[in-house]
This record gives C-alpha cells, structure tokens and sequence, in this order.
C-alpha cells in the first residue's frame, strides 16, 4: 500500500516518519518541488529504519508525480508556513496556487486517492483541493481538529496532572482564532472536565488553545510540526485500517448543522471510505452560536478565493 506526502517540510517529513516508524504503509512517497529536497528527507528516514526495527519504505521525489501513481491515501502539506505577525489567511494566494497544482497531478495519477489537506489556511485549502479534485467530498478533508483537540487535551493534562491519554474532548468549527473547543464534551476518563477544574481555569485553557498555533510560531519563528506531522499521520492510520475513528475533521458540509457548501471542522467517523458518517452533536444555543462565528470567518476566506478564481 502507498502513501504519498507531497512537501517535505516540517510537517511532511514529520508524517513520513511517523507512517514509516508506525508501519502505516508500506510503501511512502514524499514529494517535494525542492530539487534533491524529498530524496535527502526520505533518505534519512529510511535509515532510520534498522535502528527503529521497521520495513515500511520511504522514497522521496522532486515533483515527479509518476512515483506517486495509485496512491491510497495523500496528504497536502506543500506551502508556506506562517511567519511571526502573519495570519494563516496571509497565506491564501501563494498556498491556493500549489494546492491547486498539486491536487491536479495527484488525482492524474491517483483518480482513486483520498486526500487529506494540511496547507493553511486550513479550511479554504481543503475547499481548494476539493474544487480541483473533481471527486466525492468524502474523500478530500482536512487535518486540523485533531491538532487543536491534541493542544487543549495536552494543556489540561498539565494543568490537572493526569495522563493526556485519559481526556477526551470535541472540537469544532475552522481552523483559526474563532474555533470552538467545547467543555460540554470533554471528560478524563469519562468524568466531565467541568467537575475537575475551576471555571476560569478552564476558559484560560480554551483561550490558550484557540492561541495555540501563534504561540509555537512566536517561539519557533515558524510554525509547529511534531503534532501536525502526528495528527496527519493518525488520520492516515484510521482510514488504512478502517478503524472508524471519530475525530474532528475539516468536512463539506451539506445541511449538517444547519450549514451549507462549507469546509469546517466536525466530528466524524473516519474509515477506508474517508468520512464515513458525520456526527452530529445537538449542541446548546451558546455552542451553536460560536460555530456559526466560526462559519462565517471560514466563509469570508472562502469567498476571497471564489473572487480570486472568478477574476483568474
Ligand atoms: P515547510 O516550509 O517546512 O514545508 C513546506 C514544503 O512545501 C517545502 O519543502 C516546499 O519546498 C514545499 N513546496 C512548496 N511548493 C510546492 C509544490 N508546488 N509542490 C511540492 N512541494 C512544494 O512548511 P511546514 O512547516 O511543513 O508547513 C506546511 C504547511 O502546513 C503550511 O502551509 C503550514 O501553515 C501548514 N500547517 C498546517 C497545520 C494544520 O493544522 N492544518 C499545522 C501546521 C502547519
Ligand atoms: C498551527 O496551528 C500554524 O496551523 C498551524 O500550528
């Protein structure tokens, strides 16, 4: 089974590496534009392999699309990553172009692939790749809940010194400053987070994960990738083994909440077929209330690349 990753970036190098060392695929293409850049990456990884104790191959490619043929499942991290004071929507017009460019060789040699899209500004990039795909929306999403849910799950954990293994939590709405992490769906180990932590405690705890991605951006002077790199790879495993995983997921929505012809972050099930199912949850007027804020951001970026196709 192949995979591809195309950019061998920070998060695609990090993907590669985890579906290799987890033994995901047997088989990983990682694509870059860079001449000799995914060779040197996928060389490194594969490397790695006899001190790791795993069989699963990496092999890197400069924009040879041919290496990529019949691709089970690729994931889109091609792009530039922010920069300290920037936006992820600063990165529209650059980022829409290579999605587009990439989506399109992809699906000339993979017309079966699904596509999972990491490139920024999240949403409008998977809504990108979806228009140039021409295939199922089920089978083009985006990756950034499970990022986001890992940072609020991982700043609880600190905060109340329990295993990150035991909170579960849901989280909604688009990949920016305006998503909607929900207390009502969070527990640790099944008890509700509200009963463990103080209210403010918790509110500083969702405004820090609304913040999240700025904060690592501020330190690192670009953007993270360990856990998007893991995040990725974990959507990956779901539909290879056809866990039917639910995780929230940067979904086409059509009537689901309410909501249609928009990419925004839902809780699905995740299995050989891509989205499988769409959860959803019956959320109070307050939730409600931020997930349409968060719909209408979403959908102003969207416009901006409408317009941009539109004038093309
Ligand atoms: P990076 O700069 O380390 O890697 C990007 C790679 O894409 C570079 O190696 C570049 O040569 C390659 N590339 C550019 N144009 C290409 C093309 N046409 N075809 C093939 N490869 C091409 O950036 P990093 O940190 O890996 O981030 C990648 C993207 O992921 C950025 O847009 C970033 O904002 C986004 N991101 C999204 C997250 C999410 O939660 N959805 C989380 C973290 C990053
Ligand atoms: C992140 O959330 C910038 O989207 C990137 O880390």
């Amino acid at each position: 089974m192949k995979i591809t990753v195309v950019g061998a970036g920070n998060v695609g190098a990090t993907c590669a590496d985890v579906l290799a060392t987890r033994e995901i695929a047997n088989e990983i293409v990682l694509l870059d534009i860079k001449e000799g850049f995914a060779e040197g990456k996928a060389l490194d990884i594969w490397q790695t392999a006899p001190i790791n104790q795993y069989d699963a191959r990496t092999i890197g490619s400069t924009n040879d699309y041919a290496m990529t043929k019949d691709s089970e499942v690729v994931v889109i991290t091609s792009g530039l990553p922010r920069k300290p004071g920037m936006s992820r929507d600063d990165l529209i017009a650059t980022n829409a172009g290579i999605v587009k460019t990439v989506t399109e060789n992809i699906i000339k040699y993979s017309p079966n692939a699904i596509i999972i899209v990491v490139s920024n500004p999240l949403d409008v990039m998977t809504y990108c790749a979806y228009l140039h795909a021409k295939t199922d929306s089920k089978k083009v999403f985006g990756m950034a809940g499970i990022l986001d849910t890992a940072r609020y799950r991982a700043f609880l954990a600190t905060e109340l010194n329990v295993s990150p293994k035991d909170i579960q939590a849901v989280l909604m709405g688009g990949h920016g400053d305006t998503m909607v992490p929900l207390p009502r769906y969070t527990t640790v180990s099944g008890i509700p987070v509200t009963e463990l932590i103080a209210e403010d405690k918790l509110n500083e705890i969702i405004e820090r994960t609304k913040f999240g991605g700025g904060e690592i951006v501020k330190l690192l002077g670009t953007s993270a990738w360990y856990a998007p790199g893991a995040a990725a790879a974990q959507m990956v495993e779901a539909i290879v083994r056809d866990q039917k995983r639910i995780f929230p997921v940067c979904a086409w929505l059509q009537g689901e909440y309410g909501m249609n012809d928009i990419y925004l972050g839902v809780p699905v099930i995740l299995g050989k077929n891509g989205i499988e199912k769409i959860i959803e949850l019956q959320l109070n007027s307050a939730e409600k209330a931020l997930l349409a804020e968060s719909a209408e951001a979403v959908k102003s970026v969207m416009d901006v690349l409408d317009n941009m196709n539109a004038n093309a």
